[in-house]
C-alpha cells in the first residue's frame, strides 16, 4: 500500500478529500503522517479525528529552511512515506528537498497553470480579468508551480465573484481531482515525459 505524506498550513479541506477518498474506497493509499507548518490548524484536527498521525514542525522553530526541511524529511522518512501530498502547504520547498523526493511530490493549486503561481492565485485572476480559472495537480520540481501538470479543471470567472466566492467553487473542483490524481499515481499509470505527463491505459500497481 503507498503510503502519503499530506503536508498542509490551514484549513485542510484538500486533505479531508484525500481522507474521505480513501474511506470511500476510492483512492487506495494510506495516509502515514500529516504534518503542518503552523500549530493549532484545522488539518491537525482533520488528521487527528481521522486517527492519522499528526505533527507540526512549527517553521517558527527553525533558524532557517534548511533545519526546516531536514526534520520534515526525518519525519516522512520515520513513517517510510511514499509519495509527498501538498494540500495547501504555502512553503516553497527547496531544490534539495525536491531532489530528496523526486518525482514524489504532488502539488495543487488553485489556479490553471502557468497562469496565476504564486500565493494569490485568485486575487491574480480576478485583477487580470479572464473568464476561466481552475485548479492544477502537478509533480512538483525546483521551481514555484512549475513542474509537469498531471490533472486540471477548469471554472467559469463570474462578474461578480470575489475571492472567497471564486475560491469555494475551485475548491469544489480541487475535492474531485486531487484523489484521482493520487489514485493515478497509485495505480503506476503517471509517466512523466519532460514536461509532459502521460496518463498510462493500465494499471501497473506500485
Ligand atoms: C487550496 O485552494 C489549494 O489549492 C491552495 O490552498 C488552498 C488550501 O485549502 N494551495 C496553494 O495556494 C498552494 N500554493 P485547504 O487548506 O482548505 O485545503
Amino acid at each position: 500500500m503507498i503510503k502519503l505524506g499530506v503536508l498542509c498550513s490551514g484549513r485542510g479541506t484538500d486533505l479531508q478529500s484525500i481522507i474521505d477518498a480513501i474511506a470511500d474506497k476510492k483512492l487506495d493509499a494510506d495516509i502515514a503522517v500529516v504534518i503542518t507548518d503552523k500549530p493549532n490548524v484545522m488539518a491537525l484536527e482533520r488528521a487527528e479525528k481521522a486517527g492519522i498521525k499528526n505533527i507540526c514542525v512549527n517553521r517558527k522553530s527553525f533558524d532557517n529552511q534548511s533545519d526546516f526541511e531536514s526534520q520534515l524529511l526525518q519525519e516522512l522518512k520515520a513513517v517510510g512515506v511514499d509519495l509527498v501530498v501538498l494540500a495547501g502547504f504555502m512553503r516553497i520547498l527547496s531544490p534539495t528537498f525536491v531532489h530528496e523526493y523526486k518525482n514524489r511530490i504532488m502539488n495543487i493549486h488553485p489556479s490553471l497553470l502557468p497562469s496565476f503561481p504564486g500565493a494569490h492565485a485568485h486575487r491574480d485572476v480576478l485583477n487580470y480579468g479572464v473568464k476561466v480559472s481552475g485548479c492544477t495537480v502537478h509533480f512538483v520540481d525546483e521551481g514555484t508551480d512549475s513542474g509537469p501538470i498531471i490533472m486540471q479543471a477548469a471554472v467559469a470567472v463570474k462578474d461578480d465573484d470575489t475571492e472567497e466566492t471564486l475560491s469555494a467553487r475551485v475548491l469544489e473542483q480541487e475535492h474531485i481531482i486531487y484523489p484521482k490524481a493520487i489514485q493515478l499515481y497509485v495505480e503506476g499509470r503517471l509517466k512523466i515525459d519532460g514536461r509532459h505527463v502521460k496518463i498510462l491505459g493500465t494499471k501497473n500497481n506500485r
